[in-house]
């Protein structure tokens, strides 16, 4: 690696990339990855798909960039008509940036100004949950719940946002307490935090519909996100779903909220948006918010250079149109319990596995120590850490985490294949996965 990159870590330098195809990686080595989960759950469609690398090297040819504040562009527009042809019916239209966390700040903004429009100065605050991710710049890193990745940063982190408890059964689920009756105490901490903070103070709650990589693929049980878009209306909360790992179809349907039968009045998308062939983020907004806007001030006050990028947009489009083409979110939905299955099946009775949980193409496995007690290995052995160098060592990419309870302690591994990996694949994965497991906690 050069000396003037500036690494991610000092500590363990990367590997280097020169290829990649399909579900696999190729290192500078000659040595092969399969991978299991499209880097952090981006690689929808595996590693250059050629339809896609096809239209990005048309667009890039025709028209590179032209400034937002000048040009509207052809992909913008064509990626705009697509999303809001497949969007739930609510939405109408959508704000292009260049990833999640960009999304996410436009968002919080969006929110923010469209109570300033609607002559609502006081809703500043923002409620969202602990054990999540919202991205990593300074707005996203405050509503977001990760504790370690907030704590260097706290005393930067606004205190307009407040946390409530994430919807983790697994763990917080009480002896006794049927799986509804859990997803009502813990919805109902969004009532007693808006109580708290004033009900006319408070402008949006933020949640992964599927909470990614800080949880691990942790699904709400049925109910909580009807009791929390009750919750919202009963007080005009603007309801914000983070779909940026858990949408664009992998967890089975295009949106994530669709399992929940609940409508977001502002959704964030990213990563399966453009399937990391390109960098993409979007904010999608309700037809409600719009009008706010539209009968108010005529404009948000918020921008980016790169935001409605012709290269992004057009790869986001051929992305969109391969993933209808090949059928492949149905696929998702279908053949995920395949991959459930062969989880199951490998780690069901495994020692140090706790829980498997997840939705479509998108599932975690959580250790323990001991199963009966889940207690939990000594954070500072790292298991996670190790586990991710034992998967490369075999040539697997996976996403491992620590910190999966409060921050600290747990360990969990998430997979988040391409949707159009063949079933060997999703075989060797979890194989793979299976000796990375016995190496790192046997
Ligand atoms: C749910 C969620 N929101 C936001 C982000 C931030 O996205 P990005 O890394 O593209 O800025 C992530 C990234 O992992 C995420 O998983």
């Amino acid at each position: 690696m050069s000396d003037h990159v500036f690494p991610r870590s000092f500590a363990s330098p990367p590997l280097t990339a020169v290829a990649a195809e399909g579900s696999f990686i190729f290192d500078n080595q000659g040595k092969r990855y399969l991978d299991a989960s499209g880097g952090a759950a981006v690689s929808c469609l595996g590693h250059s798909h050629p339809k896609v690398v096809e239209v990005i090297r048309e667009q890039i040819g025709r028209l590179d960039y032209a400034h937002t504040g000048f040009f509207t562009n052809s992909a913008q527009e064509a990626l705009a008509d697509d999303i809001m042809a497949h969007a739930p019916a609510n939405m109408a239209r959508a704000f292009f940036v260049s990833g999640g966390s960009e999304a996410i700040e436009s968002a919080i903004k969006m929110a923010r100004q469209y109570w300033l429009e609607k002559g609502e100065p006081d809703r500043t605050r923002i409620i969202a949950r602990r054990q999540s991710y919202h991205g990593n710049t300074l707005g996203a890193l405050a509503v977001g719940g990760n504790a370690a990745r907030r704590a260097p940063y706290a005393p930067l982190l606004s205190d307009a946002m407040s946390h409530i408890a994430p919807c983790y059964p697994y763990r917080d689920r009480g002896d006794g307490e049927s799986e509804a009756e859990y997803g009502l105490r813990v919805a109902n901490e969004l009532e007693t935090e808006i109580q708290r903070l004033g009900p006319g103070n408070v402008a949006a709650f933020v949640a992964e519909p599927v909470v990614g990589a800080t949880l691990g693929s942790q699904p709400a049980v049925p109910g909580y996100f009807q009791r929390i878009r009750q919750i919202c209306d009963a007080h005009g909360v603007l309801l914000i779903a983070d779909e940026v790992m858990s949408g664009m179809g992998r967890c089975g349907t295009l949106y994530a909220m669709e399992h929940e039968g609940v409508a977001a009045d502002l959704i964030v998308m990213a990563k399966g948006l453009g399937g990391g062939m390109q960098p993409i983020g979007c904010l999608l907004a309700s037809q409600g918010v719009v009008e706010a806007y539209v009968d108010g001030s005529g404009a948000f006050t918020h921008g980016h250079t790169y935001m409605g990028h012709p290269v992004g947009c057009a790869a986001a489009v051929a992305v969109q149109q391969v993933l209808r083409e090949e059928g492949l979110i149905d696929h998702v939905y279908n053949n995920g319990p395949k991959l459930e299955a062969l989880l199951q099946e490998r780690f069901g009775n495994h020692a140090h596995v706790g829980d498997i949980r997840g939705r479509g193409y998108f599932w975690s496995l959580e250790f323990v120590a001991d199963r009966t007690s889940k207690s939990v290995f000594d954070p500072k052995e790292k298991r996670h850490a190790r586990l991710g160098q034992e998967g490369l060592a075999r040539g697997l990419i996976c996403y491992p985490m620590g910190g999966t309870i409060n921050g600290i302690q747990g360990d969990h591994v998430s997979l988040a294949p391409p949707y159009n990996a063949s079933n060997r694949e999703l075989e060797l994965a979890v194989s793979l996965l299976g000796e990375a497991v016995d190496a790192t906690f046997s």
